[in-house]
């Protein structure tokens, strides 16, 4: 007998443990699931809050919840992933002061790696998206769910930004009518002010707008999106250092004050700057020795890095691969010399992968400090960087890389009503 596609087992087990976790009452509603793929930034990194240019790609690597919504506000979650599970009331989240959260009111709520110790638990992003369509007064009922990824965690592929969105669509139900940019912007709002993760917004937006075979352009400033196609024959490679990214890490929103800092500084002699996509190199070099050297250094990535992405945008359509090779290692460059966000696994990573004939570009991608790089590689050549990452990498960090050639998808949608 020939086998199910795999999209079919993977609901499949997914109602199962719906029914295990949650089992169905007579007057329960069908099962809904839904899915948000995770993101990866092919360039413009640390651009994002600076009101500047990203270009994410949708990815198949995902996030899916099976439901069934409930006649009232109570939200009842379990994971494949992981054996703690969480419940709560929407209406009785709340933040308890303007930073991040003790999600205090939330009743059985699981606490184990909860923030009291130290990191977000996994349903804070659940009712950080409870709490947020709550507060912009949508429509939204509690549902019994339960997600599965296949996103590797704190490897900087946006898996948060995938459960905060499958959780929205889960509390709206597969009948909303919420736009892709809205529906990022709610998710981004749970995350930065829920959470307490102080994120900029592309990486909701991409797992919410991105399209099949197709990269995002995304004006952070005004919201324009423009797909781009990407050029036949030419693979996405994620390259996992295996070395995880913290959001939380200090460093991150040092930098972020430090734009700030740039902006503060220089709109005395430049009226109208009101973030760092304001400013140009001539006028950063006119008025640079107002500015201390590290904050000068990030502004100059900030605005060589906007240049960049739409540079970007051009070889791709072009079809140019040297140009898309020399654009990925100037952006891994500055955002390791100028941005100061790169690790020694992260460069390892680069130079191993660059080694390989057939990668046309490499560079780290997304916050920094570990994570991955992201890589684009003639498609015969895919077999070539995954022994070269498992052979050199591996030898020269002692860490285990993981390689995941991944295609461009379409962005965060309900799937089936079983
Ligand atoms: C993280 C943030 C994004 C963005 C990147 C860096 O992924 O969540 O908003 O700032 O870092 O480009």
């Amino acid at each position: 007998m020939a086998s199910a596609p795999p999209d079919q087992h993977r609901i499949e087990r997914l109602i199962e443990a719906l029914e295990t976790e949650f089992p169905a009452e007579p007057d329960s509603a069908r099962v809904e699931i839904a899915r948000a793929p995770g993101r990866v930034n092919l360039i413009g990194d640390h651009t994002d809050y600076n009101e500047g240019f990203v270009l994410p790609v949708a990815i198949e690597l995902d996030t899916w919840i099976a439901f069934r919504r409930r006649q009232d506000g109570h939200v009842r979650v379990a994971s494949r992933q992981s054996r703690e599970t969480g419940s709560f009331w929407i209406d009785q989240l709340a933040p308890v002061d303007g930073r991040g959260i003790a999600n205090g009111s939330a009743t059985g709520m699981s606490r184990g790696s909860g923030r009291d110790s130290g990191g977000p638990h996994w349903t804070d992003y659940v009712a950080g998206a409870a709490w947020s369509l709550r507060e912009a007064t949508l429509p939204v009922r509690g549902f019994d769910g339960v997600v599965d990824s296949s996103l590797p965690l704190g490897s900087g592929l946006s898996s948060s930004a995938a459960l905060e969105l499958v959780s929205a669509l889960a509390l709206l139900g597969g009948g909303h009518v919420l736009a892709a940019p809205a529906l990022a912007a709610l998710a981004q709002r749970a995350e930065r002010d829920y959470v307490g993760v102080d994120c900029g917004i592309m990486d909701q937006f991409a797992s919410a707008a991105g399209r099949e075979g197709r990269a995002l352009l995304l004006d952070c400033r005004s919201l324009e999106t423009r797909h781009v196609a990407l050029p036949w024959g030419l693979r996405v490679v994620v390259c996992d250092t295996g070395s995880p990214r913290d959001l939380r890490n200090p460093a991150h929103r040092d930098r972020r004050a430090e734009c700030g800092r740039v902006v503060a500084l220089l709109s005395e002699k430049m009226p109208g700057l009101c973030s760092l996509r304001d400013l140009d190199m001539a006028s950063l070099r006119r008025h640079r020795a107002l500015l201390p050297d590290a904050a000068a250094r990030r502004a100059e990535h900030v605005v060589a890095e906007n240049g960049r992405v739409l540079a970007t945008v051009g070889a791709l359509e072009a079809g140019d691969l040297d140009q898309l090779g020399r654009l990925f290692a100037e952006s891994h460059a500055s955002l390791r010399d100028l941005y100061e966000v790169s690790a020694p696994a992260l460069d390892t990573m680069v130079e191993v992968a660059t080694a390989v004939p057939g990668v046309v570009a490499s560079r780290m991608t997304g916050a920094g400090f570990g994570g991955c790089t992201v890589n684009l590689v003639l498609a015969d050549a895919v077999p070539a960087l995954q022994a070269a990452v498992s052979r050199e990498y591996d030898r020269r960090t002692g860490l285990r890389g993981r390689v995941y050639p991944v295609a461009a998808v379409d962005g965060a949608g309900p799937l089936a009503t079983v």
